[in-house]
């Protein structure tokens, strides 16, 4: 267990920025892992909540999720998603998300993911592949990793600057 922690750690400080995820966080996940010749090539990592501690946890108020998202009893999300650099590209990716997604079905219908759109490009990685999968993007939220980056928890991979100025799209889907 320590060693899955610590190769997810290891992927997310080079992918996302230093300090972005936590071993608490990695703890209270679903993990869904992608080995390639002994080597951590990707994770998803998920959890089931009540709205209200999706709204907790993400830091986002019921305004910024879909109306069905506030009317469920839980809601599927897909917090994290990694490929390595040598790895991307090769749908990797597409199959963790769908893996996990298949592993929340169980306890509920409605789903949500937060997309990482760049400061410096606009670019957003995981866009296609959410759309793909019937996600459709609900709302941009500016600067939502701004105050985290000010307190020195997390450094982006994104920002020239010590300071994150990304913005997060919040994805809903109801399947
Ligand atoms: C986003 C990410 C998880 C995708 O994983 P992947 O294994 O490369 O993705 P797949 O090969 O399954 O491709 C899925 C789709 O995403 C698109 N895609 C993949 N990487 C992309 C990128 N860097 N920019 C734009 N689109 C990208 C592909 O075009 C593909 O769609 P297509 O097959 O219809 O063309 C991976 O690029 C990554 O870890 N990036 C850095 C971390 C990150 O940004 N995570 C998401 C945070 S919200
Ligand atoms: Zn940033």
């Amino acid at each position: 267990m320590k060693m899955i922690e610590s190769d997810i750690l290891e992927l997310s400080d080079k992918e996302f920025g230093k300090g972005f995820i936590t071993r608490n966080d990695i703890e209270q996940s679903l993990k869904i892992l992608y080995y390639e010749g002994g080597q951590l090539a990707g994770f998803c990592l998920s959890k089931i909540l009540t709205p209200l501690e999706l709204y907790e946890y993400l830091g986002i108020t019921p305004d910024d999720a879909a109306e069905y998202i506030r009317a469920a009893d839980k809601v599927g999300l897909i917090d994290t998603i990694i490929v390595a650099k040598e790895w991307q590209r090769q749908g990797i990716g597409r199959k963790l998300a769908e893996k996990s997604l298949r592993s929340m079905m169980n306890g509920a219908n409605v789903f949500c993911s937060v997309g990482w759109k760049h400061s410096t490009t606009g670019a957003i990685p995981i866009d296609k592949m959410l759309q793909s999968m019937g996600f459709t993007r609900y709302k941009e939220i500016p600067d939502f990793w701004y105050k985290d980056s000010l307190s020195g928890r997390f450094v982006c991979a994104a920002c020239d600057a010590a300071e994150c100025r990304c913005s997060a799209i919040i994805y809903c889907m109801k399947y």
